[in-house]
C-alpha cells in the first residue's frame, strides 16, 4: 500500500474517531464504544500503529475539549473510549504473540526430533556392521561346519543387514537435508542432469536408455541439495524403466511458467494415480522390493529439498505407461 493511501486512511480514521468520540462524550454509550472497537480494527487493517492511534485520540480530544473546556471529567470518559479502540490492537497483538510462540515451539520440537533420529540412525550403524561382519566371517571361516541350509540362513542375515544399512544411510541423508545450511548459487540444472545421467549409465553400461535433456536450464539454489534431488528423481526413472525394452528418460522444464516448472519423465512401470500423494511419505512404496528394490526414502528427500527452496513437487503417472515428476524451486506468487 502506498504512503498516500496510508495517510488517506489515517485521515478517514481520524475524522470518524473524532466524530464517534464526540457522540460518546455526549452520551451515546455502548453503541459508540462498539464503534470505537470497529475503528480500532480498521486502523490495524490499514497498518496504523498504536502510537499513531494515540495521536489520533489526542488530536480529537484537543479539538473536542477546546469547545467544552469546563468539563475535565470528559477526559476520563475519553480515556475509556480510547482504551476500547485499542482493544482491537491487543487482540491482534496477542494472536501474533501466540503464533510466534507456537512457531518457535514447533521449530524446537522439529529440531529435537531431527537430532534424535539422526543419532538413533547413526548409533545403529555400528552394531549393524558387526552383524554383517561376523556373518561374513562365519561364512568364510566356518563354511564346512555349516550345511546348505545354515549357509542360506546366513546369506539372508547378511542381506537383511545390508538392507538395513541402506535404510539408515538413506534416513541420514534425509535428515541432513534439513540439518545443513543452504548455500544459494546459480546452478546449471541441465549440466547437473547430464552428469547424473552419465553416472547412472556408467554404473550399468548394458542398459540402452534414450536420454533427452533440455539445454540451458538454470536455477538458484543449493547445488548439493539440487544434485541429491536429481539423483533421486533420475535414479527412480532409471530404476522404474529397468524392465522396458525401449526406455526413455527426459529432463526438461515448462519455461513459460512462473516460476519455472522442472520435470523428470519416463516411460517405465508408472504407478496408480490414486496414491500420488503417498509416494512422498517416508518408507512409502507402490512397488514391492521383489519387483524393484528400494527403501522408499528418495521422494521424501526430494520433497524436503524442494520445500527448502520454497517450491512444490507433484507426481503424475499411469500404470505401465510411465511417470512424471514436476517441481518448482521458488515460491509461487500471484500471476506475474
Ligand atoms: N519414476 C517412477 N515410476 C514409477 N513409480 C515411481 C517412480 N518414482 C517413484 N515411484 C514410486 O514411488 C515410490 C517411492 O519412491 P522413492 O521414495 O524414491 O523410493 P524407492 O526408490 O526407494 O522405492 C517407489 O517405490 C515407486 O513405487
Ligand atoms: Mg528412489
Amino acid at each position: 500500500m502506498s504512503a498516500v493511501t496510508e495517510s488517506g486512511a489515517r485521515d478517514i480514521v481520524a475524522q470518524r474517531y473524532s466524530s464517534v468520540l464526540g457522540d460518546y462524550l455526549s452520551g451515546a454509550g455502548e453503541a459508540a464504544l462498539a464503534q470505537a472497537y470497529e475503528l480500532g480494527r480498521e486502523a490495524t487493517r490499514h497498518g496504523i500503529g498504536v502510537v499513531e492511534m494515540a495521536m489520533v485520540h489526542h488530536e480529537a480530544l484537543v479539538q473536542l475539549l477546546s469547545a467544552t473546556p469546563e468539563r475535565p471529567a470528559l477526559v476520563v470518559e475519553a480515556a475509556r473510549f480510547f482504551a476500547e479502540s485499542l482493544a482491537a490492537f491487543e487482540v491482534s497483538l496477542r494472536a501474533d504473540v501466540a503464533l510466534r510462540h507456537a512457531k518457535v515451539a514447533a521449530e524446537n520440537a522439529n529440531r529435537e526430533l531431527e537430532s534424535f533420529s539422526y543419532s538413533v540412525a547413526h548409533d545403529l550403524r555400528a552394531p549393524l556392521r558387526s552383524i554383517d561382519g561376523f556373518s561374513h566371517a562365519l561364512l568364510e571361516d566356518c563354511a564346512e561346519q555349516l550345511d546348505d541350509q545354515g549357509r542360506e540362513y546366513l546369506k539372508y542375515i547378511r542381506e537383511s543387514a545390508q538392507r538395513m544399512a541402506q535404510l539408515i544411510d538413506d534416513l541420514l541423508a534425509l535428515s541432513r537435508v534439513t540439518r545443513t545450511e543452504m548455500h544459494r548459487v546459480r546452478v546449471d540444472m541441465s549440466m547437473l542432469a547430464r552428469t547424473v545421467a552419465e553416472e547412472l549409465q556408467a554404473a550399468d553400461k548394458h542398459r540402452a536408455v534414450t536420454w533427452t535433456i533440455q539445454d540451458g536450464l538454470w536455477a538458484t539454489g543449493d547445488a548439493r541439495l539440487l544434485r541429491a534431488a536429481l539423483e533421486n528423481l533420475l535414479g527412480n526413472a532409471w530404476k522404474f524403466t529397468g524392465k522396458h525394452p525401449e526406455a526413455r528418460i527426459e529432463f526438461g522444464a515448462l519455461v513459460d511458467k512462473h516460476p519455472i516448472v522442472y520435470f523428470v519423465r519416463d516411460n517405465g512401470a508408472g504407478f496408480d494415480m490414486t496414491y500420488k500423494d503417498k509416494l512422498f511419505g517416508v518408507f512409502q512404496r507402490l512397488h514391492s522390493t521383489d519387483e524393484f528394490e528400494g527403501t522408499g526414502i528418495g521422494l521424501a528427500t526430494v520433497q524436503r529439498i524442494v520445500r527448502r527452496h520454497s517450491g512444490r513437487v507433484r507426481a503424475e503417472g499411469e500404470t505401465v505407461r510411465g511417470a512424471s515428476f514436476y517441481f518448482t524451486l521458488e515460491e509461487e506468487t500471484a500471476a506475474p
